[in-house]
């Protein structure tokens, strides 16, 4: 047999995990979540969910992954709780739901580097979201995001992955600072602020069922957890290193992206809109695409190089993410199966091509999966875990986080702890929550 591989640094593996966190949940969905949710309602949630629940739960992710030393399905049967397998199963039909419409997004991205370069939405950003979204535009795209992240998967060029993870993050943050600081010059940037920030607490409680399950969903999503990505970064680390210090600059550094994206996307909300009830009126998809597509289309010629930059950094974060949402499915049916791993990447790529055909058909179908991704999908499978960690694996997993934990000796209980009282009833509570509205299935676009 040979040897498994391993992560060279400590840092390598905390790039790694915040190149999988950071990706299109922080830079398009946080900022049109909150648009559509309640503003600093769902920013204060958002907030507490990342560090009292994320944090916690991506530990829970992090001890499985680095006791098993397996990916993230067999890191059960290892851990002698055969049963639990199905944890992991799901976790992997859930990257593979996502990743369905995530690479149409994907799609959007890549239209958005040309129309840039070309100033095609330059006349009417919201006109051109509205042509390029779906249909067969959107389809040839999606098909183009999803082949690229098959083929890189195919070759495994995890060099090429690790060091553009290197470059990506740093330039995403330098970027959207730049941007922010532009919208902070914006007419009406009070009112958008307040918007996002000034705490609201009348509307979280007049509107509970709208603003939690969808923040403590989108701390899951960006953060990666449900889907045994977490479980399998960790699986390569070599070593007893604090996975509480880790856990934790992976939270921080991946909230403040999405925090600076949304100081970009409502302010130029509210300069171009007026506000956010066009966004909302249109499911929110559109947020980013026509928000920041009016700011460079302001600023004219100088628009176009910083619009070509601004997405091709997104589509590499896009594409970081998308590949290991793929590559955690791959490896399992590779080593479990024995498949040809080019077979694997592309079988699989092509069958997600073709469902994702319905959301690049039609936005209402994204919407859909992305909803039934957050409401249901997400919590049910980040519960199932912390039950796991929390009652079946227990006094083991505390051992195992107290590895490396020497200067916060008592942090390794009082996590277990957390797991099995408001992490457990806050996932719970995101169900419940969410389980209250009943979803119509929007129609088949090409019937
Ligand atoms: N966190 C990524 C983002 O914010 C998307 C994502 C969710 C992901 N789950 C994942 C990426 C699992 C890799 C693996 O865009």
């Amino acid at each position: 047999m040979t040897e498994r591989e391993t992560w060279a640094t400590r840092l390598g593996f905390i790039l790694a995990a915040v190149g999988s966190a950071v990706g299109l949940g922080n830079i398009w969905q946080f900022p049109f979540k909150t648009a559509t949710n309640g503003g600093s309602a769902f920013v204060f949630v958002y907030l507490l969910a990342a560090v009292l629940i994320g944090l916690p739960a991506i530990l829970a992710e992090f001890v499985v992954g680095r006791r098993a030393k397996r990916n993230a399905v067999e890191a059960f049967e290892r851990l002698n709780r055969p049963h639990w397998t199905v944890v992991g199963a799901l976790g992997l039909f859930i990257g593979m739901w996502i990743l369905s419409y995530y690479s149409v997004v994907g799609g959007w991205v890549i239209r958005y580097v040309f129309g840039s370069a070309t100033g095609a939405y330059f006349g009417a950003p919201a006109d051109y979201f509205g042509a390029v979204s779906a249909g067969l535009d959107a389809v040839a795209l999606h098909g183009v995001f999803m082949l690229l992240t098959a083929a890189i998967v195919a070759f495994g060029v995890e060099d090429g992955i690790e060091r553009a993870t290197k470059l990506m993050v740093p330039s995403i943050l330098l970027i959207l600072v730049g941007l922010a600081m532009y919208a902070a010059t914006l007419p009406g940037v009070a009112d958008a602020y307040a918007f996002y920030l000034a705490p609201d607490f009348e509307y979280l409680f007049a509107n509970p069922g709208d603003v939690i399950p969808f923040a403590v969903s989108q701390a899951f999503f960006s953060l990666s957890l449900g889907m045994g990505a977490m479980i399998t970064y960790s699986s390569y680390i070599d070593g007893d290193e604090s996975l509480v210090s880790d856990g934790g600059t992976i939270v921080v550094l991946n909230t403040l992206v999405g925090l600076l994206a949304g100081l970009v996307v409502i302010p130029l909300l509210f300069a171009h809109q007026g506000g956010v009830s066009e966004t909302a009126a249109g499911g929110g998809a559109s947020a980013l695409f026509v928000a920041v597509a009016s700011a460079f289309a302001d600023l004219g010629a100088a628009g176009r190089a910083v619009g070509v930059v601004f997405f091709l950094v997104v589509l590499v974060a896009a594409l970081s993410s998308a590949i290991s949402l793929l590559e955690v499915v791959t490896s399992y049916v590779v080593d479990r199966y024995g498949v040809d791993r080019k077979a694997t990447a592309f079988g699989l790529g092509g069958g997600l091509f073709l469902v994702g055909t319905l959301s690049a058909g039609d936005t209402a179908w994204l919407t859909w999966f992305d909803t039934v991704a957050y409401q249901v999908l997400l919590p049910v499978s980040v519960l199932l875990g912390v039950v796991f960690v929390g009652w079946a694996l227990g006094p083991v997993a505390v051992e195992e986080l107290r590895k490396g934990s020497g200067g916060l000796p008592r942090a390794a209980p009082a996590w277990l702890w957390m797991l099995r009282t408001f992490v457990l009833l806050g996932v719970l509570g995101t169900l419940v929550l969410g389980a209250n509205t009943l979803y119509e299935m929007p129609a088949v676009p090409w019937v």
